[in-house]
């Protein structure tokens, strides 16, 4: 048919959060346009990979106690399954915490520095000076300086809409740690985007790179200037560090996108195919992006300029696309329509929604709505009644009465060819991202196949005698009508299009141009291929949406405090060692502002202890008390003496600190377990 070699990559999607429905939009678009190439014969490589780096990865790991490594291996293992179980068929899916990426992101940003790219000076930045880090917008919160509404975050207010740097907050403080941000200055790198305001003006408007609408919002932003782009973070944050900029590292933005690059050099690696016959800059194979509407900035500027500046070709097209809204509303988590993909798939068939999804979509940038009615209504209106019902009338007549055996001719070669000959515009049509209007033409075909066998009444036709030839060749027709539908629903529906190719006993069918009825041929017996939606499983997947919201809103607000230490064994707590111990003397150390010295009586022995309780605690008000000491910490040799044990209390420090004491009744020497 032809010899496309097409490279065609999703959006990454951040390893801090679950899959739901909204990414799944852009993920089946995609999914069904690379399947739709492979299915035409041409070569076609989707590649994908998680987003791993940047801040809120970073501390989402420190709140689970657990290194960003860890998180990002356990995350990138459920996005594949809940995008395998839907269906989605990537070539790679890689990270951006690779050593590919980090090669190309130093390769790129080395090129554009020794291009003269790349600039770096002294900015101020809000800073936290408890966690010890720079805050982005969005770990800033405070009161609106408009309308005083409490709790707002970063940069705009939920409340009355104000958008305002976020130093104008009131009573502004660091999201993480609670504590007033203070500003701190701090070398910063830059990608001087406006070296390339020519080289964008052109990209940006040249037919095919982008949508008329995308290429129109580019115009304005490019109408009032390029600045430059931020693309260096201070330690400490979760990426690569910037090559001879020791504490430095890329913002997550910079390696993100040359993780497609990344992804495809490691398939390249595992399947030997030549990585420069796709990137480098005199390719002549093709490039597409799609992404949604909100990242159009960083893939339609900042992209093409970085592959522009390093020498690398730029893509084809970026394709984008709208925002899934839920029952015409933002999905929402407390009305349960903020849906992950693995809770409908604990429910639904998820080709009922590649389906749905598939008849909503086109090529522009409008979002799209998911109403729970309007799908139930379509996906049982046309699948389940239109397209699988012609099999199943159909295929009990030639099971009873023909042995499975399909008439040895086609009876209606017209109606056959009529379906054929609409390949060529259902083609274009998927090639255009058009596909809610690919699955109109394929429904009006399903209709039409339908009425045939409305008009032939196999079923009235069956109880005549004599008319078992005519039996046959319309059952046989009906046959052949539904393996042309199935073709041409291939790349949005493969699991129906499998189990429909099992059932027809056929192999896997190519676009269907060029296909001839099956005649003489014998099929398996039929089994229900889908059925209808399940009204009450829509409700379940809301109400357990819903239950999902509930967990998060009773774990308690995590930065308040530290996190939950990683699980132990028994045997770990019963090696340390805890005492009642009795205050016996408790005097202040010279020179020491934080100490105090204790003797404590633990029963058979007593023990000198240097506890850092100062600030909290005179000693008068401690001596004759109880409390609770590590008995068997190794003694530690210190400025004022050795500490024999641990006296232990809790609390952020300074006059914030109470240590333990034991009920009444305990005394010095018991040991607690
Ligand atoms: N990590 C970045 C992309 C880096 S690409 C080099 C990112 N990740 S994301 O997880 O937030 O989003 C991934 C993709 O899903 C984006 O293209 C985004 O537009 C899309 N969607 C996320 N929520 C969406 C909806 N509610 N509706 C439609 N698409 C949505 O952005
Ligand atoms: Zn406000």
């Amino acid at each position: 048919m032809s010899d496309r070699k097409i490279l065609i990559t999703s959006a990454l999607p951040y390893a801090n959060g679950p899959i739901h429905l909204g990414h799944l939009v852009e993920y089946i678009q995609t999914d069904i346009w690379s399947r739709f190439q492979k299915q035409r014969g041409n070569q076609c490589y989707y590649i994908c990979a998680d987003d791993a780096h940047g801040t809120p990865i970073m501390l989402k790991a420190d709140r689970e106690g657990i290194n960003p490594e860890e998180l990002i291996a356990q995350v990138s293992k459920e996005h594949l399954a809940d995008f395998t179980d839907f269906g989605i068929e990537f070539d790679n899916y890689h990270s951006t915490h690779s050593t590919e990426n980090q090669h190309f992101s130093s390769l790129i940003y080395q090129r554009l520095k020794e291009a003269g790219h790349i600039t770096s000076r002294s900015i101020t930045q809000a800073y936290d000076p408890v966690k010890e880090m720079f805050l982005p917008d969005r770990f800033i919160k405070g009161d609106c300086p408009k309308c005083d509404a409490k709790e707002q975050y970063g940069d705009n207010c939920e409340v009355c809409g104000a958008t305002y740097a976020p130093t104008d907050l009131k009573n502004a403080v660091s999201a993480i740690s609670g504590e007033k941000p203070i500003e701190k200055d701090s070398e910063h790198y830059f990608f001087k985007l406006a070296d390339f305001n020519a080289m964008l003006k052109t990209w940006t408007t040249t037919e095919g790179h982008l949508q008329p609408e995308v290429s129109n919002k580019l115009a304005e932003w490019l109408e009032s200037g390029l600045h430059e782009w931020d693309i260096s973070r201070d330690a400490p944050y979760f990426g690569f560090e910037i090559p001879d900029a020791p504490g430095k590292y890329f913002y997550v933005w910079l390696d993100a996108p040359i993780g497609y690059m990344a992804s495809f050099k490691n398939l390249c690696s595992k399947q030997n195919i030549d990585f420069d016959e796709y990137w480098a800059k005199e390719s002549t194979t093709e490039l597409y992006h799609f992404i949604g509407k909100d990242i159009i900035y960083f893939h339609a500027l900042f992209w093409p300029a970085m592959l522009n500046g390093a020498n690398f070709r730029t893509p084809n097209a970026i394709f984008a696309h709208g925002f899934l809204t839920v029952n015409g509303e933002k999905m929402s988590k407390s009305r349960g329509t903020f849906i992950k993909a693995r809770t409908y798939l604990d429910h639904l068939n998820p080709e009922y929604l590649r389906y749905y999804f598939a008849a909503k979509l086109s090529a522009g940038v409008d979002d799209i709505d998911l109403n729970f009615e309007d799908f139930s209504q379509r996906v049982n209106s046309d699948l389940v009644g239109k397209v699988v019902n012609i099999a199943s009338r159909c295929s009990g007549f030639i099971k009873k009465r023909f042995d499975g055996q399909l008439s040895n001719h086609c009876s209606e070669l017209e109606l056959f060819n009529e379906f054929t000959d609409n390949s060529d515009t259902i083609a274009a049509l998927y090639e255009s991202r058009e596909y809610g209007k690919a699955m109109r033409e394929i429904m009006a075909l399903a209709d039409k196949a339908n009425q045939y066998i409305d008009e032939k009444k196999p079923w009235l036709i069956a109880k005549e005698t004599g008319k078992d030839q005519e039996l046959h060749d319309i059952c046989s027709m009906g046959i052949n009508l539904f393996r042309l539908l199935v073709a041409y629903l291939k790349p949005v529906l493969p699991q129906l299009a499998t189990e429909s190719e099992t059932f027809l006993n056929i192999p896997a069918q190519p676009w269907p141009n060029t296909a001839k009825p099956l005649t003489n041929h014998a099929i398996k017996p039929f089994k229900a291929l889908m059925t209808r939606v399940e009204e009450p499983k829509i409700t379940a997947i809301i109400e357990s949406s819903k239950a999902n919201l509930e967990k998060i809103a009773t774990t308690p607000a995590a930065k308040k405090f530290e996190p939950i230490a990683n699980e132990i064994e028994f045997d770990d707590f019963a090696k340390i060692d805890l005492r009642i111990a009795k205050i016996v003397k408790a005097e202040h150390v010279t020179g020491a502002n934080k100490l105090l010295q204790l003797t404590v009586d633990i029963g058979d022995e007593t023990r000198n202890v240097f506890a850092g309780i100062k600030s909290a605690y005179k000693p008068e008000d401690l001596e004759g008390k109880l409390t609770v000491v590590v008995a068997n910490l190794k003694p530690r040799k210190m400025k004022f003496g050795i500490s024999e044990g641990m006296v232990l209390a809790a609390g952020p420090g300074g006059e914030d600190l109470w240590i333990l004491h034991p009920d009444a009744g305990a005394t010095a020497g018991m040991r607690v377990k």
